[in-house]
């Protein structure tokens, strides 16, 4: 405890920001879990510290996809019955778990004692170099909570016109609900069979965006699809870590490098995230 204090200190004097980043989409079953869980594993193989976050709060399967059996949750935290060092679960693949909580969104009715005592907690987690955040798909209020906080948000799609549709809806409702903040949206490809099928699908979306909502929106990278994927599932092991020179491994370690070097260092942090995800902004 004195220890993990004493670090954060040395964090904040040398000015470490923590980025914050919601994977999102609009349809279901797009691979939202499935690119969070490896793009966490590819950022702590170069070295970062990096917690994910299972925020899909009614599918919630991220400890699934790790084997991992969480035994507490963030309600923990929120009801004040642990500490956040004590619901963080540690995994065999270099990243630091947290299970999200069914009343997460019961944070906004906690008293001020309360609330300070998360508050608090929650700055535990701003000595990690990024977190990033599996939210469930579509419009839930939860959703839109992790999506308003978070520094960027990346939304994933696949070919199917059915995701196309969804991704440019979840597209149109953050740029409208979220009008006081400019949100900073990316574009994921997933499940494609050509670099250019990727490329084509998001020039698409890019677009429209920019007709219809006057908003830029990057293409950050493509994955393919690959039986790899489904096979990793079944096993209950990251493919990044199962099959690393397989064609979706390298395409995750492509987008980690890219999402690498788009680091602006304009992330608020931790304390930042709470006051937005609180709505006080
Ligand atoms: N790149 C891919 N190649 C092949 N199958 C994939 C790929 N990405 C996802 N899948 C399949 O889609 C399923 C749903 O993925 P998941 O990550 O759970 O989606 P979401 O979290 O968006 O609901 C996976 O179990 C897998 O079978
Ligand atoms: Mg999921």
């Amino acid at each position: 405890m004195e220890d993990q204090a004493q670090e954060l200190r040395e964090m904040m004097s040398n000015g470490h920001k923590t980025r914050i980043i919601a994977i999102t989409s609009g349809k279901g079953g797009v691979g939202k879990s499935n690119l969070s869980v490896n793009m966490a594993i590819a950022y702590a193989q170069q070295g970062k510290k990096v917690i994910l976050i299972d925020g899909d709060l009614g599918m919630a399967n991220v400890n699934v996809l790790m084997n991992i059996v969480p035994q507490y949750n963030l309600m923990q935290v929120i009801q004040k019955q642990k500490t956040m060092q004590e619901i963080i679960t540690d995994t065999e693949f270099g990243i630091k778990f947290i299970a999200g909580a069914n009343g997460f969104s019961r944070i906004a009715n906690l008293n001020v004692e309360e609330l300070d005592y998360f508050a608090k907690q929650f700055s535990m987690l701003g000595n990690a170099d990024i977190i990033i955040i599996d939210t469930g798909a579509g419009i839930a209020n939860n959703v839109l909570s992790f999506v308003a906080a978070a520094d960027e948000v990346y939304v994933v799609t696949t070919p199917e016109p059915t995701a196309i549709t969804d991704a440019y809806g979840i597209i149109k409702i953050i740029t409208t609900e979220l009008v006081d903040r400019e949100t900073n949206i990316k574009l994921l490809v997933n499940r494609v069979h050509s670099a250019d099928e990727g490329k084509r699908i998001s020039e698409r979306i890019i677009n429209i965006v920019a007709q219809f909502l006057n908003k830029k929106v990057d293409y950050i990278g493509f994955v393919y699809d690959d039986p790899v994927v489904q096979a990793s599932v079944i096993r209950q092991k990251p493919f990044i870590i199962v099959n690393p020179t397989s064609k979706p491994a390298q395409c995750v370690k492509h987008i980690v490098g890219r999402i690498e070097k788009s680091d602006d260092g304009t992330s608020e942090g931790v304390s930042s995230f709470l006051k937005k995800f609180l709505g006080k902004k």
